[in-house]
């Protein structure tokens, strides 16, 4: 039975000024990713917990949170008490230990997922992500939507898909940074499983059809990836 992909589409890319119709304008989609920046950890500054709350109570699908930020410790679980279904804190963020986060998470009804930017080694956190449910490997660098997807992180992709086929971890993994049309292949093959797509979406001119089509490419790639591996 072949891993169904699942379509994030990010919000990043949407039009701030009417986030409701473009809450709805992805309704088909798995999960609503939401990049929260703080000008600190990233250059970038987008928004918090209150425009996110508002965000959770028009959605119809479950938010997918990615923090941005420093001291995550302190503000990620106020994402996941508001109904997020998965919580990311950026592993390079966290001062302590990031299993202390995942346990907040998790006592608080939401995923709790780590993310890794493209220079972060994933062996320096096998042990950890043993408590994590999902793994988000950055393939650009984390602050801006609209850049190019960085091929060289691919074997990071393939090294979590080899950790989670042989049972070491069990979580989702997710990609996100440049997916589009001519990338989704590669990132599903490598073993993704779910698939954050910003510009792609948002600026496509019917956001659905751009959800179905990543799908079906995603799909069909992870059942090849399937048959050959
Ligand atoms: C970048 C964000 C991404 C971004 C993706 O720091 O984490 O979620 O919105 O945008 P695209 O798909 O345009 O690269
Ligand atoms: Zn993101």
């Amino acid at each position: 039975m072949p891993r169904a992909p699942m379509i994030a589409p990010s919000l990043l890319s949407a039009d701030f000024s009417r986030l409701a119709d473009e809450v709805a304008r992805v309704a088909d989609a798995d999960w609503l990713h939401v990049d929260v920046m703080d000008a600190h950890f990233v250059p970038n500054l987008t928004l918090g917990l209150p425009v996110v709350e508002a965000i959770q109570a028009v959605s119809p699908i479950p938010l997918d949170c990615h923090l941005m930020i420093e001291a995550p410790e302190r503000w990620a679980p106020g994402y996941a008490e508001l109904g997020a279904r998965n919580v990311t804190v950026h592993a390079e963020a966290c001062t302590g230990d990031p299993r202390a986060v995942a346990r907040d998470l998790r006592a608080a009804g939401a995923l709790a997922g780590l993310a890794v930017k493209p220079g972060t080694a994933l062996e320096d956190y096998t042990e950890v992500l043993r408590e994590f449910d999902t793994l988000l490997v950055m393939t650009v660098e984390p602050g801006f939507g609209g850049q190019a997807f960085m091929a060289e992180v691919l074997p990071k992709v393939r090294r979590a898909r080899e950790l989670v086929d042989t049972g070491h971890l069990q979580l989702f993994v997710e990609v996100d940074g440049g997916i589009n049309t001519d990338t989704i292949e590669q990132a599903a093959e490598a073993g993704a499983d779910v698939f954050v797509a910003g510009s792609a979406v948002y600026g496509a001119d019917d956001p659905a059809r751009a959800i179905a089509a990543l799908r079906t490419q995603a799909s069909a790639a992870v059942a090849r990836a399937g048959t050959a591996g």
